[in-house]
């Protein structure tokens, strides 16, 4: 009886001892050899050398698909290694466009006090030509307005750390970067807006014709100082609108909306080529838009009455824009906005 009772107790330990390895084993799936190889290789490099888990963060690093319960594009990658170069190339990237942003400045300044500002031949008559109609006006300067605080707010965004930090300190700098990467992400949202309206409205007087060459091969006479006849935009205004307001503008707006809105799941590659498209774009559109200003400003006289009033006076009209000038006077512009010598007189 009592070896009968040792009997049962024994099989009792050994069944046991069976469930425990089957529950073992269905707990902590069997290893295939590559895997086993790369325990094996851990176990190794933690005794050679404790702290450096290199092999694991290679692992992380390469970017292979893991297994996760989170649900959502790339949620299985923790470290995309092209999110590296992305940040390698900013930096660069940043630093050329800076460089050439403040070359532009200089080459204006030098145009400047070499050429000064571009002034009229013959006296103004006081007679007045309509340039631009007031919807025409309004839609230049939201546009301007709004490309501006872009421009100013993605400088303080790209450069400030560089340049203004070490000027107005960490109280003033945070102020004024944050102030300025919510303007930017707000205000981009106006100029897609406004931009293809703009597009639209100055779209027929920027198509090309025969004589802008001439005015291109000449640079309109600003260098030889000599007169070269244009349409209502010359071509100088059509290059910079197809450049600046069209292809730049259009990148600007496409990218700025996909930046400001990541929530629409795209990956993070997506997020990078944008990001740097977005700052190409950002470079060309800066560098014309200074060169607009300056000829918009100081460097023509009676420009930005053009656009303040909507008023130029006819010898203005004639000396640089001569071939709109002639239709106007034939009555052929008339659809364009201009209308036939107003007998209101004005100060250029
Ligand atoms: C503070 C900034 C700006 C100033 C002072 C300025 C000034 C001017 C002036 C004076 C004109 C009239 C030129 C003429 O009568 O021939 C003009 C025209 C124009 N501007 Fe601006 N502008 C500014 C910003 C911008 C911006 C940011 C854009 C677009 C991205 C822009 C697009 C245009 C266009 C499309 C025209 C009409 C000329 C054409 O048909 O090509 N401007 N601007």
């Amino acid at each position: 009886m009592r070896n009968d009772l040792i009997a049962v107790a024994r099989s009792l330990v050994l069944l046991a001892g069976l469930a425990w390895v089957g529950i073992a084993a269905a707990q902590s799936p069997a290893l295939n050899p590559q895997q086993a190889e790369q325990a094996k290789q851990q176990v190794m490099q933690q005794r050679v050398q404790p702290l450096n888990n290199q092999p694991v963060w290679s692992a992380v690093r390469s970017g292979e698909p893991q297994i996760t319960g989170v649900r959502g594009r790339e949620t299985n990658v923790l470290i995309q290694p092209e999110g590296q170069t992305w940040r390698a190339a900013r930096v660069p990237l940043a630093a050329v466009g800076g460089f050439l942003f403040a070359l532009t400045l200089v080459a204006i300044a030098v145009f400047y006090v070499w050429r000064g500002p571009i002034s009229l031949k013959s006296p103004p008559t006081g007679r007045m030509i309509e340039r631009f109609t007031l919807v025409e006006r309004a839609v230049h300067w939201g546009v301007a307005i709004t490309f501006v605080t872009l421009a100013l707010t993605g400088l303080v965004v790209t450069f400030g750390k560089a340049v203004l930090l070490p000027l107005i300190g960490y109280t003033l700098f945070s102020w004024l970067a944050t102030l300025s990467k919510w303007l930017h992400n707000f205000v981009g949202l106006v100029l897609v807006v406004l931009l293809p309206i703009m597009i639209v409205m100055f779209l027929r007087t920027n198509l090309f014709r025969a004589y802008d060459w001439t005015w291109l091969k000449k640079a309109g006479g600003m260098f030889s100082r000599t007169h070269v006849p244009a349409g209502k935009a010359n071509a100088g205004q059509k290059l910079l609108f197809w450049l600046m307001v069209v292809a730049s503008g259009i990148t600007l707006c496409v990218t700025g909306l996909i930046l400001d809105f990541p929530n629409f799941d795209q990956t993070r590659q997506t997020m990078q080529i944008t990001n740097i498209v977005h700052m190409v774009a950002a470079m060309v559109g800066t560098i014309l838009v200074a060169g607009h200003i300056y000829l918009g400003t100081i460097g023509m006289r009676g420009a930005l009455d053009a656009m303040r009033t909507g008023y130029v006076d006819e010898t203005w009209a004639k000396e640089h824009h001569e071939y709109w000038y002639n239709e106007v006077k034939s009555g052929k512009s008339a659809g364009e906005g201009a209308v036939p010598l107003a007998a209101q007189h004005r100060t250029v």
